[in-house]
């Protein structure tokens, strides 16, 4: 295991994409478990999707902030790919602690809109580098542990399961794939060239209560209260890791904590204090399986009537081009180096979707 080298308490932590899905419940967690932490969190509050979960996250964490009032929490609304702003909160907050969450995700809207991708994953994320490389100016401490987000879908369409970050993950199979990768490769430069420690966590498909609704089990909800058919790729079967945010989260916290060491080679140069992480469930679901229990956690939480004709809403449909029949994590490395392992059921985990959706929904 790795000793935690980062103690949180009285740090100033920057965490981007604040308002979205793991952004905000980063924050919370910080700040329901952190004694005085400051927290700056800057998000560009993009419609990508609906702005009014975001808002509704941000009012989650100023209330968790008003119970919490040793620490403190600044919201900024603006563009990781504006370098001015950037270096402005940079330099005023002198963060220890860079949590990079703010991206454009999603693998079908980087072919309509393949700029937006351009924008925040690479020059947004090329930002936050040449900040970091600069916090060091004039013998400052500087940033001490850079953390970002990656994603599974660098591994493309390969066939080895479970995906392990020692397989090869150079044939990336969409836009923000290779912007996810981009922002591993630009991490390891920097990482080299400024001994700036760095941590990427590839994060396999995440779901929760205000979640994103562009992702599959948040998309069939809605569909079906819209009385929509869902179409089920590869007929059902399809075996994926659903990770539940919470335990994405604690997988944050545990990694933030601990930086990977800085040493010296046997040229007497440093060698790059870079790491990557999978954080999945490894524990692939059927997609029918899913679909399934996301039903009967509807009926429960009175999203959906108890008689709902789920057989006449549903169309098992051949594999899309390009699909993976079966894809989980191998997350030997997380375990052994911050004995975690996410954990959170599927039933628990669908059910406190279901319980949120009809409270933001329908309870209104
Ligand atoms: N949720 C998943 O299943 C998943 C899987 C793999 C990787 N990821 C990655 O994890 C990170 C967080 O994902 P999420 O699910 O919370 O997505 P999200 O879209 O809910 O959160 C991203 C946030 O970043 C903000 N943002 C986008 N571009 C920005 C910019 N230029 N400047 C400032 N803010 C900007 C958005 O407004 C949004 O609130 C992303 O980097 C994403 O690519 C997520």
């Amino acid at each position: 295991m790795k000793n935690s080298n980062i103690k949180l308490k009285n740090k100033t932590v920057l965490v981007t994409g604040s308002s979205g899905f793991i952004g905000a419940n980063l924050v919370l967690e910080l700040l329901r478990t952190q004694q005085s932490i400051k927290i700056i969190g800057i998000d560009n509050m993009n419609d990508y999707y609906d702005v009014s979960i975001k808002k509704y996250r941000l009012k989650q964490i100023e209330k968790a902030v008003a119970e919490h009032p040793e620490s403190s929490w600044k919201f900024i609304k603006g563009s990781i790919a504006d370098k001015a702003l950037i270096n402005e909160i940079f330099e005023t907050y002198k963060p220890s602690v860079v949590v990079n969450l703010a991206a454009q995700a999603g693998v079908r809207y980087s072919i309509t809109n393949p700029d937006v991708y351009i924008e925040s994953n690479l020059i947004g994320f090329y930002n936050i580098l040449e900040a970091c490389r600069h916090s060091y100016d004039n013998g400052q401490t500087g940033v001490e542990h850079l953390v970002y987000a990656s994603s599974s879908s660098v591994y493309g369409s390969n066939k080895k399961v479970p995906y392990s970050t020692e397989d090869k993950v150079d044939n990336p199979v969409s836009l923000y794939a290779a912007t996810k990768k981009s922002n591993e490769l630009l991490a390891h430069a920097y990482s080299k060239l400024y001994n700036i420690p760095s941590t990427g966590l590839r994060f396999f498909t995440v779901y929760g209560p205000a979640g994103r609704p562009d992702m599959a089990y948040f998309g069939f909800t809605n569909k079906l209260r819209n009385n929509e058919t869902i179409y089920i790729f590869n007929y059902g079967n399809c075996k994926r890791d659903f990770t539940y945010v919470d335990d994405i989260v604690e997988g944050i916290k545990r990694v933030m904590q601990a930086t990977p060491e800085k040493k010296l080679g046997e040229d007497g140069l440093p060698i790059p204090p870079y790491a990557v992480y999978n954080i999945g469930n490894n524990h692939p679901e059927n997609l029918l399986e899913f679909v399934d229990i996301l039903q009967q956690e509807l009926i429960r939480a009175k999203v959906l009537p108890e008689d709902y004709d789920f057989e006449s809403h549903k169309k098992l449909v051949p594999m899309q081009l390009g699909d993976v029949p079966v894809t989980y994590a191998d997350t030997s490395a997380l375990e052994a180096d911050f004995g975690f392992k996410p954990s959170t059921s599927l039933r628990e985990g669908l059910r406190k979707f279901a319980e949120w959706y009809r409270e933001f929904y329908l309870d209104k």
